[in-house]
């Protein structure tokens, strides 16, 4: 069911924990199953993620797509960090069951919390983020189970 990378990302997570004054923090949680992440993202003054850490209070699929978000936007800039979508994480993990494919927006939305909350310290607009929502579900029509 799961790919090779998927489980290899959820028994040997990276870049788990947490960065002491972080450039930026983002929460972002689904309502529907409990779960939660958190990016941590220490920027230097070229904008460049140095470092990224995160922490995941959910299933695997959400632990091992955090792994390889933070895995694939170390390094960057901000803005090559913008195109780590959830749909590139997937693909860097040869792919998540359907089921779990909204586990992976969890990763993304993170990752621009993250930013937006760095944009914010610094006063600055950072091109293309939109305001991040706080759970994953928002403004979305309830749907029926
Ligand atoms: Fe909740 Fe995967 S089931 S994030």
């Amino acid at each position: 069911m799961y790919s090779e990378k998927v489980m290899d990302h959820f028994q040997n997570p990276r870049n788990v924990g947490e960065i002491e004054n972080a450039s930026g923090v983002g929460t972002v949680g689904n309502a529907k199953c409990g779960d939660i992440m958190r990016i941590y993202l220490d920027i230097d003054d070229d904008g460049v993620i140095r470092d990224c850490k995160f922490k995941t209070f959910g299933c695997g699929a959400a632990v091992a797509t955090s792994s390889m978000a933070t895995e694939l936007v170390k390094g960057k800039t901000i803005q090559e960090a913008l195109q780590v979508t959830n749909k590139a994480v997937m693909e860097a993990l040869d792919g998540l069951p359907p089921v779990k494919v909204h586990c992976s927006l969890l990763a993304e939305e993170a990752i621009h919390a993250a930013l937006w909350d760095y944009a914010e310290k610094h006063g600055i607009k950072i091109e293309g983020l939109k305001k991040p929502k706080a759970d994953i579900h928002d403004g979305e029509e309830e749907e029926e189970y």
